[in-house]
């Protein structure tokens, strides 16, 4: 409660607080301070329902006594064990639970600790990756326009949202850009995957007659975009993309940090579209948000062929302190276990269709210019006020707060991604008090 008394604002100056504007929010301070199944409960006593899955993280929903009682059995157990030249069975166990359910087959699991970590790992094991093969020269990383990979200098260089971008200076050099596939004059308020765009692809193949496929290591999308504001992917653009950089000899990296563990309805992208990429990334639903991790999953033939030289010798130097972090592993276990017992890496299938229907209830409100959705993922996109983009945005989602929702704006777009474990009713609030927000709204 006393975060938000004028008088004792003092003690929020420390904290220097990421992706938000520190000092409006210090004026007027959104706290959460417990959180279980479907709802956070505010710092001043109100339940909010979770729209978002926290950071699209959550899928499970909160406060699973699984997850906490594995945490907490393996901090008493052993609380960190190193991985570099050493390790631990949970590690193995967790790797070898992940490649059973394994994205397009890829079976072979190197953990970080974030999405930007898995990132910076997939660009880096593809470079190496290209060098093993004796093609040293593909060193160009491909991204996308929109696109977002997280923070790393490697995620912000192949990432598509400038003002991630270009405070930073001149980030990597030889990164080049698809462009984004965002088409809201041909597409708006598509049901099925937007049916125009899937020549975008050719981008790729452009890229390759400017710079030659010969300097090209790997091309990095989201197969649906989620923070850059819920885009999917066009008919077919996928398939083109897999198409042209297999013709070139160019690794395909899917960014699954959010479609990962159920979100479109099956338990990754890569399976729900029948596209399967070189390498994966994931991390956020990988222990359902309770303890930071990450995974990149990659093919055997990208994993084998970097199992060379000498034996004595390390094969890729690349790992962090808190790679295969044995109480993140126990997590990940417990979480997996709830993933299976309650099906949850397809659940959101069942319920997606309620799901649309009910996000497109909005398409008449006001401001509204386009509904997407796929799975338990949905982006309600809202006309820019005149001179103020993005103020609408806000408004809506600091509105939707006060009213005990909570939900994702970036920029004009409203974007959500509730617990896989939601029900039509909560759905109906969810619809239901942003709509209002959106009548408030001038
Ligand atoms: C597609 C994608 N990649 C990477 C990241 C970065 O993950 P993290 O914030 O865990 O570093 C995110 C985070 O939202 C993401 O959506």
């Amino acid at each position: 409660m006393d975060g938000q008394s004028g008088s004792n604002r003092a003690h929020l100056d420390a904290y220097w607080m990421p992706f938000t504007a520190n000092r409006q929010f210090k004026q007027a301070p959104r706290q959460l301070v417990a959180a279980q199944g479907m709802y956070y409960t505010s710092d001043d006593g109100r339940r909010i329902l979770d729209g978002t899955s926290g950071l699209w993280c959550v899928n499970a929903g909160h406060g699973r006594e699984e997850i906490a009682d594995a945490v907490a059995h393996q901090l008493r157990t052993m609380d960190y064990a190193p991985s570099f030249q050493m390790g631990h069975p949970l590690a193995f166990q967790f790797a070898e639970r992940l490649a059973e359910i394994a994205p397009g087959g890829l079976d072979r699991v190197f953990f970080t600790g974030s999405g930007s970590e898995s990132v910076d790992t997939a660009l880096k094991i593809a470079l190496a990756y290209q060098r093993a093969i004796g093609q040293g020269t593909r060193t160009r990383l491909i991204g996308r326009e929109r696109g977002y990979h997280g923070v790393g200098f490697g995620g912000i260089s192949v990432g598509g949202l400038i003002n991630n971008r270009r405070t930073f200076g001149p980030l990597l050099t030889g990164v080049d850009h698809l462009r984004h596939t965002h088409d809201i004059a041909r597409n708006a308020f598509s049901r099925d995957l937007p049916g125009y765009g899937a020549e975008l692809a050719d981008d790729l193949e452009r890229l390759v007659q400017l710079h030659g496929a010969e300097t090209i290591a790997a091309v990095i999308v989201e197969p649906v975009a989620g923070s850059t504001g819920v885009l999917l992917p066009p008919k077919g653009y996928l398939e083109r993309l897999r198409a042209i950089a297999t013709r070139h000899g160019i690794l395909l990296i899917f960014d699954e940090v959010i479609t990962g563990f159920g979100r479109l309805g099956a338990p990754f992208a890569t399976d729900l579209f029948g596209v399967v990429p070189d390498l994966v990334t994931t991390a956020k639903g990988l222990t359902n948000g309770a303890l930071p991790m990450g995974a990149v999953f990659a093919s055997r033939a990208v994993h084998d062929a970097l199992m060379i030289g000498p034996e004595p010798a390390i094969e890729l130097f690349h790992g962090y302190t808190y790679s295969g972090h044995p109480v993140a592993c126990a997590a990940g276990l417990a979480t997996l276990d709830i993933y299976a017992s309650e099906g949850l890496m397809t659940r959101a299938s069942t319920i997606a269709q309620c799901w649309q229907d009910a996000l497109f209830s909005l398409r008449s409100a006001p401001h509204v210019i386009d509904v997407r959705t796929i799975g338990l993922v949905g982006g309600i996109e809202i006309a820019p006020r005149e001179g103020a983009p993005g103020s609408r945005g806000y408004e809506a989602f600091v509105d939707c707060f006060a009213r005990g929702l909570l939900v994702r704006v970036t920029g004009d777009i409203i974007a959500l991604s509730p617990p896989l474990i939601v029900d039509e009713k909560e759905i109906g609030m969810i619809v239901e008090t942003i709509g209002d927000a959106l009548r408030r709204l001038d």
